[in-house]
């Protein structure tokens, strides 16, 4: 295939030379660049016209002070900065036609695409295709991706998707997954892969904290410990979003956490974000009931009471908490579920919060039995599922599956 790069800085570069070993690359940018691999050229325009498809992986900067080598965690929060990745595709836009395919690798954050970058390419079609790429080891994790993302309009596989898959299965050589979704799943897909990085190591240097202040403890015995926990904590597990940590356990362990990372003085507390976090999510769920049974006049029922099903416990309910929000706004709360309640109703009409799902709290222990009903909902009623799982053929129900807002 043609293609043009533009923007060949630290990133850009390798990646063109990789993709020059199977394609032919033109490359642009405002500063003069070398390369014996691909062709440079002076002009914006001449690596715009006659190619196929045009990467674009200019700077998104973020303000000079915020590089993380001197503390940033006091200064104001700031978005990358749009400014060059604007000028390009606007630029772009005046050499494309609709059979090419305009590619942004910039990294941005979700909502950027749609909200800021899209209207200014109009005469061709758009993708947002941000990589996992790290210094160091640019072209070998451009061949060897954990997963290559790719952001449409629609989310949906179409031919443009396919286009540059079928590109990218020329050059790689660990045939990854492709995650095709949104412009706005592929930023999210890219932002928290690396915020998910920066969390894991954040929790493994806090453990290094405590065995530094606490003493007796070789930090590696224990993150290798959890390293090896693949059954809960290294694998898929817990990675399905709904309601929050709930039970006997965690959440005192969370708030004993914070008591000994006081103690210890460590000068920091993780675990006061994680806890508020929790409860202002419960909060946030509770809002998002009421406004359905302000509109529809419905009471609001929560589906399982106790912190899990087929338990009858009720310590670190976050049914419980999502009932303490609703309660705090002048709702009356019911609660169906079967170990906890002396009776259960026969039928129900009403905004019911689907609190339980067998499936997502037991699957890795091998339960694959769907989630039933502990009672009958009736025609009229608005059903909420956190799980997203819930699906039926009456049309006189309303589904909503909270967390997913695709149209
Ligand atoms: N460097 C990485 O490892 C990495 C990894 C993943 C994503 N990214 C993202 O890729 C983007 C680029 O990162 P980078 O590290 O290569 O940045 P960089 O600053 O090294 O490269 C950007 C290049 O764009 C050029 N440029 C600026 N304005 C231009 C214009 N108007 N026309 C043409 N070229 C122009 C610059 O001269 C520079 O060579 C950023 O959004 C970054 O977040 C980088």
């Amino acid at each position: 295939m043609n293609v043009g790069f533009i923007g060949i800085g630290k990133l850009g570069m390798a990646c063109a030379e990789v993709m020059s070993t199977k394609h032919t690359v033109t490359g642009y940018d405002i500063y003069r660049k070398n390369s014996d691999k691909i062709k440079i050229v002076d002009e914006l325009s001449d690596a715009v016209l006659g190619q196929d498809i045009v990467f674009i992986a200019v700077q998104t900067p973020h303000d000079p002070q915020y590089d993380g080598s001197a503390p940033i965690a006091h200064l104001p929060n700031k978005d990358f900065n749009y400014q060059t990745v604007t000028q390009v595709l606007k630029q772009v836009n005046c050499w494309t036609r609709p059979d090419q395919l305009v590619v942004l690798i910039s990294t941005v954050l979700p909502g950027t695409v749609r909200g800021e970058l899209k209207q200014h390419i109009t005469n061709a079609r758009f993708i947002y295709n941000p990589y996992l790429i790290a210094m160091g080891s640019v072209e070998w994790d451009m061949v060897n991706p954990e997963m290559v993302i790719i952001g449409t309009e629609d989310g949906s596989l179409t031919g443009d998707a396919q286009e540059l898959i079928e590109f990218y299965q020329t050059l790689m050589e660990n045939n990854p997954r492709y995650e095709v979704g949104t412009w706005d799943e592929a930023e999210c897909i890219k932002v928290f892969y690396n915020t998910f990085i920066s969390a894991k190591i954040g929790l493994a240097n806090m453990i290094q904290d405590v065995a530094i202040k606490q003493g007796n403890i070789n930090v590696d015995v224990v993150t290798n410990a959890l390293a090896n926990s693949t059954m809960r904590i290294m694998g898929p597990k817990y990675m399905t979003a709904g309601l929050g940590d709930a039970g006997p356990c965690h959440p005192r362990d969370n708030i004993a956490l914070r008591y000994l990372a006081d103690r210890l003085n460590l000068g920091y507390d993780l675990f006061d974000a994680i806890m508020n976090a929790r409860e202002i999510q419960a909060k946030n769920m509770a809002e998002f009931i009421y406004c359905w049974s302000q509109d529809t006049k419905l009471p609001v029922y929560i589906h399982g009471k106790a912190y899990k099903p087929d338990v009858a416990y009720l310590e670190g309910s976050y049914s419980l908490l999502v009932g303490h929000f609703l309660e705090k706004m002048g709702v009356e709360v019911h609660y169906i579920d079967p170990l906890t309640e002396p009776e259960v109703p026969r039928s129900v009409c009403g905004v019911v919060l689907l609190a339980h799902n067998k499936q997502i709290t037991y699957g890795y222990a091998g339960v694959q039995d769907e989630q039933q009903l502990y009672c009958t909902i009736e025609d009229g009623s608005v059903i909420i599922d956190p799980w997203r799982k819930y699906i039926t053929n009456n049309t006189n129900i309303k589904v909503i599956h909270y967390g997913n807002t695709r149209i």
